[in-house]
């Protein structure tokens, strides 16, 4: 069987995709029409970022073969029954933050697996992968020299990594509401020897009790945290009062893209431009990355899932 990658040009997603090809070989043309829709500014990105994720696999149990397996995981049995039900009812499952914990997050187990799957997904889904693109080739480089940077509820931390090995940025601080997305954060950072280290702090977005008067940043980045929400906009209205004047944030949210812990259904990225909007920033960009395979008028036409890049501005008045 030829190989997907060329593993001279491209080593570490050759190893990523022979991986994946081992546990599940009927994801080869998925894989291959994919990797097609890719340019080779797009292909250097996925390279680096796989690269990452692959020191990462070799530092948790059962190394890449687990990862692979986690991410067939997450597509047959946590996304697919998800999306069905999606399909049939044109809402999300749950609408609770409770009824989350109880199904999705007390299970360390399940969320060990879908955590190892989504890692995966940051590089073979497309709309993951770009966003990722955007804010590491874009955001990034056009905060001023010394900004600070708040990321809230960073996870899997490959957004800090990618902050920590940018020189112009200033201090890096990560808020979560759970421990465990600290650690995990935390060992990304020390796995992928980031230049700097980053402040770690258990926090609760909306529990205005846990902050402290300092707590003004130039930048702040909220990724995939949206739609884990009950109350999205009141989240949003906590940023803008954490965000100094004339700072930006940057918000990645996916519109229809059913998950056994989203509860916020975004329709579209004129929802998730508004609901910055109204929280007071100005809207200085806003993008929208479709799933892989699909152009962004059949993402529209059929509510498939697109990814939702807004860059907001805190007005310096
Ligand atoms: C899906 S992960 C996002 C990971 C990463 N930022 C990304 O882009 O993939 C969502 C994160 O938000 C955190 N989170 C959820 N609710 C929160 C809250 N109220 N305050 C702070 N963090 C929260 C979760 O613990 C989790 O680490």
């Amino acid at each position: 069987m030829c190989k997907l990658m060329d593993a001279e040009q491209f080593p570490s997603l050759a190893r990523l995709t022979e991986a994946i090809l081992a546990v599940w070989p009927q994801h080869r043309r998925y894989l291959q029409s994919n990797f097609a829709e890719r340019d080779t500014d797009m292909l250097r990105h996925s390279e680096r970022l796989t690269a990452m994720i692959l020191r990462l696999a070799d530092s948790t149990e059962g190394g890449l073969p687990a990862l692979a397996t986690d991410y067939r995981f997450l597509c047959e049995k946590i996304i697919l029954p998800e999306e069905m039900h999606f399909r049939r009812t044109n809402a999300y499952r749950l609408t609770r933050f409770d009824d989350a914990l109880e199904q999705v997050y007390s299970r360390k187990e399940f969320m060990t697996r879908y955590m190892n799957g989504l890692l995966v997904s940051d590089v073979i889904w497309l709309n993951h992968c770009r966003c990722m693109k955007h804010y590491a080739d874009t955001f990034l480089p056009g905060l001023p020299e010394g900004a600070s940077l708040l990321e809230i509820g960073p996870g899997h931390g490959l957004l800090l990594c990618l902050a920590a090995e940018r020189p112009g940025i200033g201090e890096i601080t990560a808020w979560d509401v759970s421990e465990a997305s600290l650690d995990a954060s935390r060992h990304s950072l020390e796995v992928l020897e980031a230049k700097r280290t980053a402040s770690f702090r258990q926090v609760d977005i909306f529990d205005r009790s846990q902050r402290r008067e300092n707590d003004l940043f130039d930048a702040i980045v909220l990724s995939e945290v949206l739609e884990h929400l009950e109350d999205p906009a009141a989240a949003l209205s906590a940023l803008f009062d954490l965000t100094r004047p004339g700072g930006r944030v940057w918000i990645n949210v996916p519109a229809n893209s059913p998950a056994p812990d989203h509860l916020f259904l975004l329709r579209n990225a004129d929802e998730a431009t508004a609901l910055v909007r109204n929280a007071g920033f100005e809207v200085v960009e806003s993008v929208v990355y479709p799933m892989s395979g699909v152009t962004l008028e059949r993402a529209k036409r059929e509510a498939l899932t697109v990814n939702c890049v807004v860059v907001g501005r805190r007005p310096a008045h």
